[in-house]
């Protein structure tokens, strides 16, 4: 059974631009051993991360995510009707502002960590945030073969 989940966190310490892509990097490499795909967006101190994958490894991961003291995680969705990966070769691709300039999703992922980081909790954004999922899934390639 394929599971997935997205979260909004706060980073509790500063991220240079080296440490994100460390960061992404070294949950890429734990995550193809694991079979976890997805992807991580960090702006202006908060993550947004989507994971998919088998139910317990991702429980596993999610767990150990949580735990990290480098960042509180403030809201957290998740969902066990996936019936394909959405981003089947993205093991924690790193999406960066100007990736989502090309597909204009950027005011969309900013907008909805604002709500998250405010609200605590994902509320009647619930909705909106697996149609972006789907949205982004479906410019997978495009943003593949990109330069970001
Ligand atoms: C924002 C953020 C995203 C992370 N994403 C992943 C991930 O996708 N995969 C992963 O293995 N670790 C990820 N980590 C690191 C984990 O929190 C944790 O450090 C790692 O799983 C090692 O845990 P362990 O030391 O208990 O084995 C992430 C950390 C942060 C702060």
């Amino acid at each position: 059974m394929l599971k997935g989940i997205v979260y909004v966190s706060e980073a509790l310490v500063d991220f240079s631009a080296d440490e994100l892509i460390a960061l992404a990097a070294d949950a890429s490499n734990c995550n193809v051993e694991y079979g976890i795909t997805g992807y991580l967006y960090y702006e202006k101190g908060f993550f947004l991360q989507y994971i998919e994958g088998d139910q317990d490894r991702i429980d596993t991961l999610m767990d150990n995510i949580d735990r990290d003291k480098r960042h509180r995680v403030h809201s957290i969705e998740s969902t066990s009707g996936i019936t394909s990966r959405k981003f089947p070769n993205w093991h924690m691709k790193q999406l960066t502002r100007s990736t989502l300039i090309q597909i204009n999703m950027e005011n969309v992922l900013m907008d909805y960590m604002t709500h998250c980081s405010k609200k605590n909790s994902l509320g009647s954004n619930h909705e909106s945030i697996w149609r972006m999922i789907d949205k982004l899934s479906g410019f997978r390639k495009k943003l593949s073969y990109s330069v970001s």
